[in-house]
């Protein structure tokens, strides 16, 4: 169980260390399972027997990984009233929730932009795109919203996975690298950036850009985050930007980014 932040071990597991118990200790099955894939129905039953599905639901809010963001920040409190604040894979809107509470949204200069290659429904004061981040132009579009600069950049996104565990590695470190390009771009002194990254090895040399740019830098496994998943996030506060400058000259030398900076692909 979480302790008083929230924060400690996940809750218990089934044995075959997927399955979560009801208060009676059985784990409820979904009543439809004919004809569903063996995934499909073992993502049913988890979703029906997790109790941070039962907890955001309850509280209105529209993912459960909104509770994550909160366990995080109740415990790192990187969120102040009226910040910038960018979600980039911001659908169906849980981290945008938490972010318009926590930055107080609508008073004073708060300010909140996402954008997903999926539809988002609208949250009051928040603007936000449907399109794809890895695309320059939509990520110009984020930029001008946000009005040139943000104190927090958040990214929760992660590729389709393809069940092969290094290609979804590659895949979600890419989308981490576009993230964090962003985010060195874009954040004010001190700003943060908080970001879901599987480890696997690749990441390493986004994680020496991090350490580079910021005071510090730091694994996370938030309790919602389910404890076999590969999922972790990384949180970088106290965006100073030293590193920034060398890093870009560094990886135009190595072919990586092109005269203007911008990243090959
Ligand atoms: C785990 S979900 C985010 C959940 C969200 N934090 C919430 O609380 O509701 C990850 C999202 O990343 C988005 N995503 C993945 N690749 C993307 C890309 N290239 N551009 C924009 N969004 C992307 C997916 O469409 C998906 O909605």
């Amino acid at each position: 169980m979480a302790d008083q932040s929230g924060y400690s071990k996940a809750s218990k597991k089934g044995p075959s260390g997927r399955s979560y118990r009801n208060k009676t200790g059985l784990t409820r099955r979904p009543k439809k399972m004919r004809g569903r894939k063996v995934s499909s129905q073992r993502w049913l039953t988890r979703q029906l027997n997790d109790p941070f599905v039962a907890e955001a639901k309850s509280r209105g809010f529209r993912s459960r990984a909104a509770l994550k963001l909160e366990q995080m920040d109740d415990r790192f409190q990187f969120f102040k009233p009226g910040m910038a604040i960018v979600d980039l894979g911001c659908a169906p809107g849980g981290w945008l929730q938490v972010s318009s509470l926590r930055t107080n949204l609508g008073k004073g200069n708060a300010r909140l932009v996402g954008i997903d290659l999926l539809e988002t429904e609208s949250i009051v004061g928040a603007d936000i795109f449907t399109g794809d981040i890895t695309d320059p132009a939509m990520l110009e579009k984020v930029l001008t919203a946000i009005g040139g600069a943000a104190d927090g950049v958040l990214s929760d996104m992660a590729a389709d996975t393809t069940g092969h565990r290094s290609t979804d590695h590659l895949r979600t470190t890419a989308l981490l690298e576009t993230a964090l390009d962003f985010a060195l771009l874009v954040l004010n002194q001190n700003g943060f950036f908080l970001a879901k990254c599987f480890r696997g090895g690749a990441e390493k040399l986004l994680l020496d850009m991090m350490q580079r740019n910021f005071k510090t830098v730091r694994h996370v496994k938030p309790a919602a985050s389910r404890s076999e998943s590969v999922e972790s996030y990384v949180l970088a506060i106290g965006f100073h930007g030293a590193g920034w400058a060398d890093d870009i000259a560094a990886e135009v030398e190595a072919g990586r980014r092109d005269a203007h900076g911008m990243i090959i692909v």
